[in-house]
């Protein structure tokens, strides 16, 4: 059997006590075995319900819905809480949105109605970043798909409007920090993670804004020519002029070097491609996902998550980063189901996998540590903070795999957004 075969309704996994336990309803913490393991088949609902469980202890120890869950310290079992003005206030409420989708638990829809909510606010400001895509698609983006509540659309629609005021025509791109302009002397500067942010654009461009599309198909065409480099790695910053529109050079904000992958940021690239050719079906967006796919893979260590940096100087020693390894491994849930090359497609769908079949092994998950799903990620190296920690981002794209997964299970569409 070749390397790239895989058994559709499982995963191969070294955790197969733990899965059974929470399929038995037991708790949280019992679900949790030190099993050393032997791969052993598991089913996505034992994870599932691990995740479930785990957010409700969290809800459990949550003070007030303007205090967001972002990372938890070392040897602190709850969360660090941030507020909606926070760039990762989306992905808390984008949680409990796939927990209730996959459990259909009332009360954690509730509190999902009111985590989303609660984020209305950052609106009433003028300009962001953006970041405006991550906070409001992850939060009113999910619950507008599962409720179609009217009042999340306008909302949605809102903060396109607001996204879009950051688009230079000359560039072509959206300016991603507009803070770091004078700050840096980066008169326009574009990030991978920026990426992400165009599905916002895309999803208004079809509830209305049509002008919303191009400035999406044109952001990560020229994103595509200047940002990633001849051997398929991204880098994290593309600096423009912004008079002229002229690529002036390729930096790092929070990677090891100018020129080194940056795990994270390879991640949105991946992701944020493979969205593009999703929306758009252009075969430059499908090539440019599979390209920064192959890298990543390729230099993947043998537990299938990355450190922080693919180039940081000291590896083994250095920091992992979970929450690249679950972007990727969503992303290559999408991937996996474009285009018409069949090796390819069972190669991103067995990596896939393999990477959700690692995050869910003792090593990955947080289990009686902490209320989070996982551990080992890592945020911002060289400001040296969020080094080996639990982060909000990395459990809403573990939660976002495992539901891709199980929806490619049952053979639906992986992606509903
Ligand atoms: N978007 C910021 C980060 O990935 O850390």
């Amino acid at each position: 059997m070749s390397f790239f075969n895989h058994t559709k309704n499982a995963l191969v996994l070294a955790a197969a006590c733990f899965v059974l336990q929470a399929c038995s309803g037991t708790t949280a913490s019992d679900t949790v075995s030190n099993t050393t393991a032997s791969p052993s088949e598991i089913e996505v609902a034992g994870i599932l319900a691990y995740t479930q469980a785990q957010v409700n202890k969290s809800l459990a120890e949550i003070p007030a819905y303007d205090s967001i869950p972002r990372n938890i310290s070392p040897g602190q079992k709850q969360w660090n809480y941030v507020t909606i003005n926070d760039w990762t206030s989306g992905f808390w409420p984008g949680i409990l949105w796939y927990s209730y989708e996959s459990s259909g638990d009332e009360q954690i829809k509730e509190k999902a109605i009111a985590f989303t909510e609660a984020l209305k606010p950052i609106l009433v400001q003028n300009k962001w970043d953006h970041d405006l895509g991550f906070m409001y698609y992850c939060s009113y983006g999910n619950g507008y798909r599962i409720t179609k509540n009217p009042a999340y659309k306008e909302v949605l629609l809102a903060a396109a409007d607001s996204l879009v005021t950051l688009y230079n025509p000359k560039v072509g791109t959206i300016l991603s920090w507009p803070g770091m302009v004078e700050k840096m002397n980066w008169p326009h500067n574009t990030i991978a993670d920026n990426m992400m942010n165009l599905e916002l654009l895309f999803w208004a461009a079809k509830n209305g804004r049509k002008d919303c599309y191009d400035m999406a198909v044109s952001h990560a065409e020229v994103t595509m020519k200047n940002q990633i480099r001849p051997d398929n790695s991204m880098y994290h910053v593309a600096v423009y002029d912004d008079k002229g529109g002229q690529f002036i050079k390729g930096v790092t904000h929070q990677g090891y070097a100018d020129n080194s992958m940056w795990a994270r940021g390879q991640s949105w690239g991946i992701y944020g491609f493979t969205m593009c050719y999703r929306e758009t079906g252009k075969e430059e967006f499908l090539e440019t996902a599979q390209h920064l796919a192959d890298k990543f893979i390729e230099r993947l260590p043998a537990d299938m998550v990355p450190y922080w940096d693919y180039d940081a100087p000291n590896i083994p020693d250095e920091p992992k980063d979970a929450s690249a390894a679950a972007i990727t491994a969503s992303a290559l849930l999408e991937l996996s189901t474009m285009g018409d090359n069949q090796e390819l497609q069972d190669k991103y769908r067995t990596t896939a996998e393999r990477i959700i079949a690692s995050l869910s092994s003792d090593r990955y998950l947080s289990k009686d540590q902490n209320n989070a799903f996982l551990l080992h990620s890592t945020g911002h190296w060289p400001n040296k903070s969020e080094l080996d920690v639990p982060i909000v981002y990395s459990d809403y794209y573990f939660i976002e795999a495992l539901m891709r997964l199980k929806r490619l299970n049952a053979g639906e569409k992986v992606a509903t957004l």
